[in-house]
């Protein structure tokens, strides 16, 4: 056996079989490249785990690294550091680029902006190229595979024009098609819908969705925020350093910029259930995202019964009142019925980019109101 590189690796590949519901796995994946300028780096020690079933989608400012990241996972480019797992294969280590390049035809789907088809080829032919490539059904088999496939998508009827003569949506089902023709149970999509109008990438999203109705797992990078509403998880990247998806569904207004700072300072703690997380009249320390699980903020009546005023759940927050007024808190959060999770993020970071987000400090202050009056909390300024 090959004596382990290092201790992240052990660690990695452990990990790797202990999620059999992984099909992606990336384990501290560092990429730089070099310019005449000297090296730069483009991703940072990436983490992601997505499991198999899920449709993701991932954004990010440009030259943030998305492109970058997707050819880490698809082994179009190799990473200066780390390890990629897909659907149960370390797709770098001890592999060549030609068996890579098989392997790639046989369980990955790849669709980009700028469709790619063969010009001289018919739609039907490009969507045959996959399997010759690989060798995959009988010879004979292929065109109808192929044609059920451009039914699918809709094109039928196109199947014997070339490229140029259907319209760039059509060009993209076609190139879809074509990425579907092995029935990889991986999809990896570059900014499908960047050259389309709005009803040809609704078309898309609506055969991604059947996709995923199947089984596929479907990775889509994609500027479009009425997409990304589509998708189970939303990934953020900024500088080459994912953001934690947790922060980014709890504060969405935030600049990219201070959710993957928040993403360094916070501390992930977890609770017990019914543990108490904020006791009433304590000093307020930390600004709480709950990750997983569910917490209920309990207020004493003047009779000092208890009064479990709202439960709180995956993406909300709490804590915020007395960070932004400043003070004790006015309540007792604990922990549900089960376990949960929270991020924990000091006040004085809190407070500090709250100054500097006027719009998400606007965001969290309606929330806040909406709870007050919900609940007819009694104004706590006012205590
Ligand atoms: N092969 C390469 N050689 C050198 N630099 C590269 C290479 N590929 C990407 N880069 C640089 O890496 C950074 C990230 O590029 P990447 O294409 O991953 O960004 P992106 O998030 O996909 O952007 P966009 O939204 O514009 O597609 C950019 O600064 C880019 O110039
Ligand atoms: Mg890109």
């Amino acid at each position: 056996m090959k004596a382990p590189r290092s201790p992240r690796t052990v660690d990695s590949v452990r990990e790797a079989s202990s999620s059999p519901d992984a099909i992606i796995q990336l384990h501290g994946v560092a990429k730089r490249f070099a310019n005449a300028a000297g090296e730069f780096t483009v991703l940072k020690s990436v983490d992601l785990t997505i499991k198999r079933g899920e449709f993701v989608s991932i954004v990010g400012k440009s030259g943030s690294g998305k492109s970058t990241l997707l050819n880490m996972v698809t082994g179009i480019d190799h990473p200066s550091e780390g390890q990629v797992i897909v659907n149960g294969k370390d797709i770098y280590t001890g592999v060549t680029e030609s068996q890579r390049s098989n392997w790639r035809g046989k369980n990955l789907g790849i669709v980009f902006q700028f469709f790619q088809l063969l010009p001289m080829l018919t739609l039907l032919e490009n969507v045959m190229l996959p399997m010759d490539y690989v060798d995959m059904y009988g010879f004979d088999e292929r065109p109808e595979r192929a044609m059920e496939l451009l039914k699918l998508v809709g094109l039928e009827k196109f199947a014997n024009k070339l490229p140029i003569l259907v319209s760039t949506g059509q060009q993209q089902l076609a190139a879809i098609a074509r990425a579907m023709a092995c029935d990889p149970p991986l999809l990896i999509a570059d900014e499908p819908t960047g050259n389309l109008d709005t009803k040809s990438a609704d078309t898309i999203i609506g055969l991604f969705e059947h996709f995923v109705s199947q089984g596929k797992t479907i990775v889509m990078v994609t500027h479009d925020p009425s997409l990304t509403s589509r998708t189970h998880r939303n990934i953020i990247i900024s500088d080459g350093e994912l953001i934690d998806e947790t922060i980014a569904r709890s504060l969405p207004q935030l600049r990219h910029r201070h959710m993957l700072e928040f993403t360094k300072l916070v501390e992930e703690r977890t609770y017990q259930p019914h543990e108490t997380i904020i006791s009433r009249n304590e000093p307020a320390d930390y600004f709480f995202m709950i990750r997983s699980g569910e917490v209920e903020v309990i207020l004493q009546s003047k009779k000092k019964n208890e009064n479990i005023v709202s439960r709180l759940g995956d993406g909300e927050f709490f804590g915020e009142m007395e960070l932004l007024k400043g003070g004790k808190s006015i309540a007792n959060v604990r922990a549900g019925k089960k376990p949960v999770e929270v991020l924990a993020l000091p006040r004085a970071d809190f407070v500090r980019v709250m100054n500097e987000s006027p719009i998400t400090a606007e965001a969290v202050a309606k929330i806040v109101q909406k709870r007050l009056e919900a609940h007819r909390i009694p104004d706590y300024r006012s205590r």
